[in-house]
């Protein structure tokens, strides 16, 4: 059955590209309070479109953005199935800056075989990649291989402040799936598939540094009061030593040492430092981080502390002589597997206090509660499952990667539900999410579909 599944699939593909240009043209953009009601209107799509595959769906509203539960009625299951999960987000990245994309982020136009629009690869394109496979196994099969659960979620890229409220009303359902499934990540590279088992977590902060009680003419002033913008200065240049070493004190004591077999699965893996550098418009000085690490190794499996934006002063056009009040920074720091979030904020508060001297005061805020890194083990028979999926989508194996970016629900739902995932992402790593240009290979994007549709078969082979 499954061979007839991947030839419509094929068949069909127009058809998937045409559904998800419209689910794309629709701005969901979770940050931004204008977009509200397109971010309703996103969800309505989906809920739909799961209605058609002949899934019951609930649209579960939340403080701010809704969830949606869809799942195969019993009916349309094999007896005795596996219950798995499939997780992914349907909000998408503010587009901004506009004038950078060479055609508008929300209406959807293929170039060079590349499918463009903001959310295209991060993540309604490889969520759709789900939605057609059910979609094909539907229309041939009149049903699915596991009992299928999909939870989409309207406030990732905000750091998902109230999925657990939605997994908690629908903890009894979500529990009894015995693997999570997501698509939001990427191959290693072109031609290079990947399953990836690890991610890192993420524990946001923002500062505000104030001195005078306004802004003042630096020439009266300048020298003779405290700038702000050089104790925010001064501050952040504390935060690395010279080795690359984040010095806040206790940053490191919980962070467990790569293991010889995971430094040498990322040697392993096609990669060399100088093509790395190239890529990016750097030399090889240009790569800097912790010493003794790979760039691989600092990118995905070392925690980090990076500044995001900065502000103090005047940023319009010309020269204003102006001595400012105020500084702020947004930055964070992506962790690894056993530093626990909540901590690592208290203690980056109390380093950053001790360095702010008398004279300017400090606001800290705490963006969200933090999430953790997560691991999945490499020997699961979920995992055998999705690289032998992956191999009839991609006609390739695939390698073992860790990512340095961030789902929230991967770490939660391992607290929360001690439940697994399987990341099979179908991006490439230039695929610009968050970016200007943001794209999805259309290679990709079937061979994902094609992925989806084995995975479902596959997963019912190895975890009865
Ligand atoms: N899909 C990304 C995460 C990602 C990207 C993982 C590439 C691996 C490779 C996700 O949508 C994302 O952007 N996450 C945010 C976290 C969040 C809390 C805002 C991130 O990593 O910055
Ligand atoms: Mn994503
Ligand atoms: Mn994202």
């Amino acid at each position: 059955m499954l061979d007839t599944v991947l030839l419509w699939i094929s068949r069909n593909e127009k058809r998937w590209l045409g559904d998800l240009k419209n689910w794309l043209s629709i701005p969901s953009v979770s940050a931004q309070p204008d977009h509200a009601t397109d971010i309703l209107a996103a969800a309505d799509w989906a809920k739909d479109y799961l209605r058609t595959i002949g899934m019951d769906v609930e649209v579960i509203p939340t403080k701010r953005h809704p969830c949606i539960v869809a799942t195969t009625p019993p009916k349309l299951c094999a007896p005795n199935a596996p219950h798995i999960l499939i997780y992914g987000h349907y909000d998408v990245q503010p587009a901004e800056p506009l004038d950078l994309w060479e055609s508008p982020p929300f209406e959807p136009t293929v170039r060079d075989g590349h499918l463009f629009a903001r959310g295209a690869s991060d993540d309604k394109g490889q969520v759709h990649c789900h939605l057609a496979a059910l979609l094909a196994w539907k229309e041939i099969n009149e049903g699915f291989p596991c009992r299928i659960t999909v939870l989409l979620e309207g406030e990732e890229e905000i750091g998902s402040p109230n999925l657990m409220d939605v997994v908690r009303a629908k903890e009894d359902l979500l529990k009894s799936a015995q693997v999570l499934i997501i698509s939001d990540t990427n191959q290693f590279a072109e031609g290079v598939p990947a399953i990836t088992y690890g991610l890192r977590g993420l524990a946001y902060f923002e500062i505000k540094l104030t001195g005078a009680n306004s802004d003042l003419h630096s020439g009266m002033y300048g020298g003779a009061v405290v700038n702000p913008a050089h104790v925010l200065a001064s501050v952040l240049a504390q935060l690395h030593d010279s080795h690359g070493r984040v010095t806040v004190p206790g940053f490191y004591d919980d962070v467990e040492p790569l293991t010889e077999r995971q430094r040498a699965e990322s040697r392993a893996l096609p990669f060399t430092e100088a093509q790395f550098a190239a890529d990016l418009g750097l030399t090889l000085e240009g790569l800097q981080g912790e010493e003794g690490f790979t760039s691989l190794e600092r990118k995905s499996a070392r925690p980090t502390l990076e500044v995001h934006g900065l502000s103090s002063g005047y940023q319009g056009p010309g020269a204003k002589t102006v001595l400012p009040c105020e500084a702020s920074v947004k930055f964070s720091c992506r962790l690894v597997p056993n530093q626990n979030p909540q901590r690592i904020s208290a203690l980056v508060e109390k380093y950053v206090r001790s360095l702010v001297p008398a004279g300017v005061s400090l606001e800290f805020h705490s963006h969200g509660t933090g999430n953790p890194a997560a691991i999945t083990p490499l020997e699961s028979p979920a995992m055998v499952a999705a690289a032998e999926a992956i191999e009839l989508g991609f006609g390739q194996k695939p390698v073992f990667t860790r990512e340095g970016g961030s789902i929230p629900v991967v770490g939660w739902f391992k607290e929360a539900l001690n439940l697994d995932t399987v990341m099979v992402g179908f991006g490439l790593p230039n695929d610009r999410i968050h970016a200007p240009n943001e794209n999805l290979d259309l290679y990709c994007y079937y061979a994902g579909i094609r992925t989806a549709a084995a995975l479902y078969q596959k997963l019912a082979d190895h975890l009865q």
